[in-house]
């Protein structure tokens, strides 16, 4: 008891010495709003803010979302933590001494691997510095970075170093300092060898994983180092080495630059996106610090979504390339799904950010980054290069085009934008290109001449109504279910849908963007046009009265369902002459007719 008690004088003194609006404003721009703080919401995608902070109370409530607590619920929800850590960090932070016993077992043991792995990674990355910056053996390596450019000053700010060419130079080195190898392996620094001598080969079963490479160490939000990259010196095979998934790196919610950065993105309110370490330290290097870059994934709805606490849009720096055109596309749904603006900046041909900044120097760069077209226009572009302008090609665009058309309904100055945009340079009319976009929400026809194409399963017309208002507000899931949301789905393809969104892995509620990562190739057509299309479908102010409408319509079709098979078995117990059976079903019916006659409409 007396732990306990000693526990929550420790939680209390961390909250009150917490500044809330500080920790929040960290991560998530804040507004004053008189006693409060206003902010976009960090937990869903809105563009107009509905997330509070106040001081006072301390605690946050997001009107949009519904998510909501206190200073220990938002570092928990932000950066996943537990509870027990969340108070661990606070702790540290304001200097406030831990009762010990706040953590299983199990938490005391994950917590502490996390902090030693963040300690060993700080240790490293000072080695790998050192390393660079002294050793003669680094000197290629020193002299490849003055060759690329890159001044003092960012080697520094940026703690670049070297990984020398060695099996075991950090192997050694870190068991002289005491290190456990165990460790180091769980942090990707040393990997396993994999050799069949078993046993007697464990003292030298490890080898350094980076070796001659330089080290791009990886900060993560909370401002400490949660992982590598290493670039070969020179030519080589692979070109770039990450740090692998361990407890603290996780390369999806993770971009290079980002916390070195997050004051002037936030200040410009919008970040380049480049694909290269060494593209993001050229503009570094040119004093262009809106800018981070993913490490060598593709953009995921994480990134996005850490990025909508910054910035309102994010420019995408591309060579011309195909990769880069497919990634693009590839990447509108997630844009539109985080309501982040997308836009695209392409570099010409030959030239990477690197290449170009040094040749153009900032000005240059600033300019290629005004002319840059919204992503849909760079799809358009794309588009006209693949089908063509003749009629057929027309038809296979527009077609193409109307779930962006759509995404567009509730921002009607950029919707009209778009449509003149394309209905002249389709050489149509603004008003042929919205009927034949109606045309198509109306009749839902999979694309035209569709057998080269892979067909795209159907849903029916009240799976669509209904799934697409809960990719826009996840929030209502259990509601709808509850109402009988199950008993709508009829077609195979729903029917693997709504599997995916009951699953507690998918975290549908809060993330339904989610099922693009997580659904079977041939339902992600499906799964971004509902995120899509679900935007001009339920503007967002008649969300409430959407929800109430659709949950009656489901409980009016559950109730039909329910009279049908009471018909059923009413008929059975007649058939078979059960009178007892037959009473207690017709007084059934009975109450369902008058549930009916008092709610159905
Ligand atoms: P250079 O200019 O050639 O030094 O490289 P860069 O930093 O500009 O990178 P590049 O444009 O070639 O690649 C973009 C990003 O993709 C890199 O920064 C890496 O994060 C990642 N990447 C590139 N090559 C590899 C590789 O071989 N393996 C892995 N895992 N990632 C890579
Ligand atoms: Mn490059």
């Amino acid at each position: 008891m007396a732990t306990e008690q000693r526990r929550q004088d420790t939680v209390r003194r961390v909250k009150e010495a917490a500044d809330i609006a500080e920790i929040i404003g960290e991560h998530v721009t804040l507004q004053r709003a008189g006693a409060n703080f206003k902010g976009l919401c960090p937990f869903h995608a809105e563009k107009t803010p509905s997330f509070m902070v106040s001081p006072e109370r301390g605690s946050f409530h997001c009107f949009g979302c519904n998510e909501g607590g206190d200073v220990f619920s938002f570092l928990m929800l932000y950066h996943r933590l537990s509870f027990p850590e969340a108070l661990k960090q606070l702790a540290a932070r304001y200097r406030i001494p831990l009762a010990e016993n706040t953590l299983t077992p199990q938490q005391k043991e994950e917590s502490r691997k996390r902090e030693e792995i963040y300690a060993l990674n700080a240790r490293v990355a000072q080695l790998y510095h050192q390393y660079l910056r002294q050793h003669p053996a680094a000197a290629l390596a020193r002299d490849y970075l003055v060759e690329r450019g890159m001044p003092e000053a960012i080697i520094e700010n940026f703690q670049l170093g070297y990984a020398p060419e060695s099996w075991d130079f950090l192997f050694k080195q870190l068991n002289r300092e005491g290190w456990s190898t165990e460790l180091a392996a769980e942090a990707g620094l040393l990997a396993a060898k994999k050799s069949g001598d078993g046993e007697a080969s464990r003292a030298r079963g490890y080898y350094d994983r980076f070796r001659n490479r330089l080290i791009f160490p990886i900060v993560d939000l909370t401002g400490r180092i949660s992982g590598f990259g290493g670039r070969i010196l020179g030519e080589g095979e692979p070109k770039y080495l990450n740090t692998p998934e361990t407890p603290v790196f996780d390369k999806s919610r993770t971009l290079f630059g980002l916390y070195q950065h997050r004051d002037a993105i936030r200040k410009a309110r919008s970040c380049l996106l480049v694909e290269g370490n060494f593209d993001l330290l050229a503009l570094a290097a040119h004093e262009v610090n809106d800018v981070a870059a993913p490490l060598g994934t593709a953009l995921t709805t994480e990134h996005l979504r850490i990025l909508r606490g910054y910035a309102d849009e994010a420019v995408l720096l591309f060579d011309g390339d195909a990769a880069g055109l497919k990634a693009a596309m590839r990447s509108i749904p997630l844009f539109l799904a985080a309501k982040l603006t997308g836009r695209v900046a392409i570099l010409p041909e030959g030239h990477d950010p690197d290449t170009f900044i040094r040749q153009h120097g900032q000005e240059g760069l600033r300019q290629l980054v005004a002319g840059a077209s919204s992503l849909p226009e760079f799809v358009f572009a794309e588009l006209v290069a693949q089908y063509g302008l003749g009629v057929d090609g027309k038809n296979r665009i527009i077609a193409e085009l109307a779930p962006i058309v759509h995404s567009l309904d509730d921002q009607m100055l950029l919707r009209t934008r778009f449509i003149a945009h394309f209905s002249e340079r389709l050489g149509i009319s603004s008003d042929q290109f919205c009927q034949s976009i109606a045309h198509r929400a109306r009749t839902r026809r999979p694309p035209a001449s569709s057998q080269e194409k892979e067909e795209i399963p159907r849903l029916e017309a009240n799976e669509e109504k209904i799934l697409a208002f809960l990719f826009l507000h996840g929030s209502y899931l259990p509601d709808f279910l509850e109402a009988g949301l199950k008993n709508i789905i009829s077609s195979p393809a729903a029917g693997a849908l709504l599997e995916l969104m009951t699953d507690p892995e998918s975290d549908f509620v809060r993330s339904p963007e989610n099922l693009l990562s997580r659904a079977e190739e041939r339902l992600k057509p499906l799964v971004a046009r509902l995120l899509i299309d679900g935007g001009g479908f339920y503007p967002d102010e008649h969300r409430e009265e959407c929800a109430r409408q659709l949950m009656s319509w489901l409980r009016q079709h559950e109730r039909k369902k329910t009279a049908e098979q009471l018909n059923r078995e009413i008929n059975a117990a007649y058939q078979s002459g059960d009178q007892q059976r037959l009473l207690e079903l017709m007084q059934q019916k009975q109450s369902l007719n008058g549930l009916n006659a008092h709610q159905g409409q």
